[in-house]
């Protein structure tokens, strides 16, 4: 692929979305919250040790102009606290206490911003998405290889709550009711509709949202499964649909920075 180098518009911040396959990433306008220069991915290293990772994210960024100052912004598929990785369910295990702030941030020689994947994406869909405008609960959820939640109260990210692995039935859920689980086991719609109306109906007698989102690639195939599901809150496909991590990472990281927005 010919690298792409673009300068990049005013408030404009740099989202990465660091995946179990690609790691994915683009200049985002923050008014629109739309990719504003396209984005580029690049596999993502195996094994994906916290060195090769920070490395390929220094490779995916070069591709870029990236003025000095811009906010520059990570997701992270496990728990993330203070920019620290706490979980490793779906990565590599040496993530586990890595500061990916630190490790990204020396790739880069430039600070970095570091948030939980899910939490991201729902940010997104809170500010630019499926959710803008929704007073109350929002909970994002985010069907892939596991099951990522983004809470978000009256358009404020309640960060790290992370609620894919409930145990439900003896079971932790995104065993279960994950997109991958579907894959795997080689479910019909209807027989994954059965578990996720399981797990949403917990979250639900949780949490009361009033307000769910669904994202994660599956998020396309909607009309398959959502209708199947019966629950009192309105649920609806998620709408930044592959963009919503790198949006969601460089207005967090915008945010953080101090440069923009409300919520
Ligand atoms: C992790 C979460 C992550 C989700 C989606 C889960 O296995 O524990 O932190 O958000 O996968 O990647």
């Amino acid at each position: 692929m010919t690298p792409t180098r673009a300068a990049l518009p005013v408030a404009s911040a740099f989202g990465v979305d660091i995946g179990g396959s690609g790691i994915k990433g683009g200049p985002v306008d923050l008014a629109t919250g739309r990719l504003a220069k396209g984005r580029e991915r690049i596999a993502t290293p195996q094994p994906a040790t916290p060195a090769a990772v920070a490395a390929t994210v220094a490779e995916l960024l070069g591709r870029f102009e990236v003025p000095e100052g811009t906010p520059v912004g990570v997701t992270f598929p496990a728990v993330v606290h203070h920019g620290v990785a706490r979980s490793a369910a779906n990565v590599d295990s040496s993530w586990i206490g890595t500061s990916i702030e630190d490790v990204v941030g020396s790739a880069l020689d430039r600070p970095v911003h570091a948030v939980n994947d899910a939490d991201a994406a729902g940010y997104a869909e809170v500010r630019y998405g499926a959710a803008a405008g929704t007073r109350g609960v929002v909970l994002v959820v985010t069907l892939g290889t596991g099951i990522g939640t983004a809470l978000i109260a009256d358009g404020r990210l309640v960060p790290s709550f992370e609620l894919g692995h409930l145990e439900i039935d003896g079971v932790d859920a995104e065993t279960r009711a994950s997109s991958a689980a579907r894959e795997r086991e080689g479910l019909s719609w209807q027989e994954w509709a059965e578990r996720l109306q399981r797990y949403f109906g917990v979250l639900e007698d949780l949490l009361s949202p009033d307000l769910f989102v669904v994202g994660g690639g599956v998020s396309k195939q909607a009309d398959q499964f959502l209708p199947l599901l019966d629950l009192r809150a309105p649920i609806v496909p998620a709408r930044l649909r592959n963009a919503a991590g790198i949006v969601g990472a460089a207005a967090l990281a915008a945010r953080a920075a101090g440069k923009a927005v409300t919520a």
